[in-house]
């Protein structure tokens, strides 16, 4: 098979990863470099010099010979690139969040299925040899069904280091879209289950320096009863991470005290966890070459697409049903309807906690 070409749209921090992990598999090749920053493009065409640069998708892709796009934008505004990828008929592999609204990232699903294109989301974390291993000891049934967990994620995330990107400062409910939208994926991939219920809160601490909520806590119901206690932060103030996800089943316990790895489990009465053995795994790159091995599988091998944009739509969902239920203290039905279709943008740029009241405080 010949190699599949890629044009990559955004040639930002997270770009450097797609680079190297396509640099490292002999079915990959990229033809295309697409960005608005001249100086960005510059820098990745030495890298790749045989690639067609510019500043416009459609612009490239009637240059470049291609059959695929890795779209590594920030999240908003996001239309004219999906539509142009959909017009030069290229499958789109489309970092997480796919939008920065539900009612968005809805058009683009619907844009891609009515062009009859491929659309899959970078959800990578799917691909952490820690959680292949939570998936199969569920799967095993050691543990029995989980019945309740909690989920906590604390970092000092300076967002002014100049390897990380710089939008994040600004956007509204940063930690949800960016950061929580892995995790609530993760929730849903890992326990096999969709939500039904959510409450929560979101708030800034007086210390953030993200210009809207760093902090979230959420109580979510899944199917089959699963409920989960979650807390996420970026502005927690110790630059040490903290990270727990624990899951109560009906025989044990599994508890990840890492991000990356640091998986046990016990049952009841086990005097300690009894630790998980996993593969070696460079984090960021072996989940992203995995997921990218799976996406070339998908296209040039008829095996089932990695991550699809329409089953991204729930965690998306999820998203914004805390951001609407932190706004108006409901807890939401996920099940109906209504709520899930409502959009919602007169939630969306309210802080809970707008930072004048609390500094006054
Ligand atoms: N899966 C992960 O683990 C992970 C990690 C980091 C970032 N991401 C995601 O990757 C995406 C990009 O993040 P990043 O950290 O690279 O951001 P970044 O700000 O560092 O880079 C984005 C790049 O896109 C360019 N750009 C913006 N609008 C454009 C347009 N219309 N056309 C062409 N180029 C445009 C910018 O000039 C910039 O170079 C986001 O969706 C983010 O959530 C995912």
């Amino acid at each position: 098979m010949n190699a599949l070409r890629f044009i990559l749209v955004g040639l930002g921090a997270r770009s450097r990863v797609w680079r190297q992990v396509i640099a490292d598999n002999p079915r990959c090749t990229i033809v295309g470099l697409v960005d608005v920053d001249a100086d960005r493009r510059a820098a990745a065409l030495a890298q790749c010099p045989g690639a067609v640069a510019g500043d416009d998708l459609a612009e490239v892709a009637a240059r470049a010979s291609a059959d695929a796009v890795i779209l590594i934008t920030p999240p908003g505004n996001r239309h004219t690139q999906i539509a142009a990828a959909c017009d030069a008929g290229l499958a789109i592999l489309a970092e997480k969040p796919l939008a920065d609204s539900l009612a968005a990232a809805r058009d683009h699903v619907a844009a891609a299925a009515s062009a009859g294109i491929a659309l899959s989301v970078g959800l990578n974390f799917r691909y952490l040899a820690v959680t292949r291993a939570l998936c199969e000891l569920f799967a095993e049934d050691r543990l029995g069904p989980p019945e309740f967990g909690h989920f906590t994620y604390e970092r000092w995330r300076d967002g002014h280091l100049p390897h990380l990107n710089k939008y994040p400062l600004t956007m509204d409910q940063p930690m949800l879209w960016e950061q929580s939208i892995h995790h609530f994926d993760l929730m849903r991939h890992v326990y096999r289950a969709d939500p039904v219920r959510i409450s929560a809160r979101t708030w800034n601490p007086s210390w953030s320096m993200y210009r809207h909520d760093a902090n979230v806590a959420a109580l979510i119901t899944f199917e089959r009863g699963i409920e989960v206690t979650y807390q996420g932060t970026w502005a927690g103030n110790w630059a040490q991470p903290r990270f727990e996800w624990r899951t109560d089943c009906r025989h044990g316990v599994a508890i990840q005290s890492d991000m990356f790895g640091a998986l046990g489990h016990a049952r009841r009465d086990d005097p300690e966890l009894i630790p998980v053995d996993l593969p070696a795994h460079a984090a960021w790159i072996d989940d992203a070459a995995a997921l990218l091995a799976d996406f070339v599988a998908g296209l040039a091998d008829g095996a089932p697409l990695p991550c699809p944009g329409e089953d991204h739509l729930t965690s998306l969902r999820m998203v914004e049903a805390c951001i609407r239920a932190a706004a108006t203290g409901q807890t939401l039905d996920l099940t109906t309807p209504a709520v899930a279709q409502e959009p919602a943008g007169t939630f969306a740029n309210r802080s809970t906690t707008p930072k004048a009241e609390r500094i006054a405080k």
